[in-house]
């Protein structure tokens, strides 16, 4: 009945595991669940055409096909909303405490542990089907001056990649319950799990200037709720970009 990780591939050596899964599904032969895993990606891609890097071996890197999404596309937060509380949930089975830096990074203190770039494969206004990329830095120990951090770091010890593979499909077959759905109704947790939440933060805007202002939550269309100067508005990812906090 469970079905997320029941099949894996792995890869030694591949661009993105995004793109070879966008291959396989093109040609029709992805299966739902099916994880596609590689030991290096040479050209891992990132949110906002960034890239993505990981020391080959060290770290989890990989996709799942998620098939019959059955959602609207202006839903398609919801995705997001569900991948980043899993992924916090998997770091609580592994005693890390994580927060989520909207919309989908995934952040330990103030330093990023994971991210997430998720594609979808749309049927007019429906998404038929989504690939879940996911970068986890597990046993990575230097970033380079990089604002990371990895599982290793935070726990002092190294972790069985496999390990934490398994325990993370485990965690989205428990919380889809075996189905495609994507669970709707991770709203309040999401809210609750908000990075600065109800701090003061600065972001960039699109035109350079800066906008400093509270962190009040996200809508339900994934927008990030900014109160600034008494008023709340309301941002796209393409309209504002954190500045890293000083610490
Ligand atoms: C981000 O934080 O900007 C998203 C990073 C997503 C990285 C993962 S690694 C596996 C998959 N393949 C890619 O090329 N990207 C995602």
């Amino acid at each position: 009945m469970y079905q997320i990780g029941r099949k894996i591939i792995r890869l030694e050596s591949v661009d993105s595991t995004n793109n070879y899964t966008a291959i396989v599904v093109k040609e029709g032969k992805a299966e739902h669940g099916t994880v596609i895993l590689a030991v290096e990606q040479y050209a891992g891609r990132g949110q906002r055409n960034a890239e993505w890097l990981a020391n080959a071996g060290e770290n989890l890197t990989f996709s799942i096909f998620w098939n019959e999404v059955n959602l609207s596309v202006e839903k398609q937060f919801c995705i997001t909303r569900f991948i980043s509380l899993a992924l916090l949930e998997l770091l609580r089975k592994f005693e890390i405490d994580a927060k989520i830096k909207w919309p989908n990074d995934i952040y330990v203190g103030d330093k990023k542990i994971a991210g997430v770039l998720i594609e979808n494969q749309l049927q007019g206004s429906n998404i038929r089907s989504s690939i879940i990329g996911i970068g986890l830095n597990v046993n990575q120990n230097n970033f380079d001056g990089l604002n990371g951090t990895s599982m290793a770091l935070e726990k002092g010890k190294k972790f069985v990649l496999d390990d934490v593979l398994f325990s993370f499909c485990g965690v989205l077959n428990e919380l889809s319950e075996g189905g495609t759905s994507m669970p709707l109704s991770t709203e309040a947790n999401y809210h609750k799990n908000i990075y600065l939440l109800d701090c003061q933060a600065e972001f960039m805007q699109e035109d350079g200037s800066i906008l400093s202002g509270m962190i009040k939550g996200v809508c339900e269309n994934g927008k990030l709720r900014i109160e600034s100067n008494g008023i709340e508005n309301e941002y796209d990812l393409k309209e504002i970009k954190f500045i890293p906090q000083t610490v």
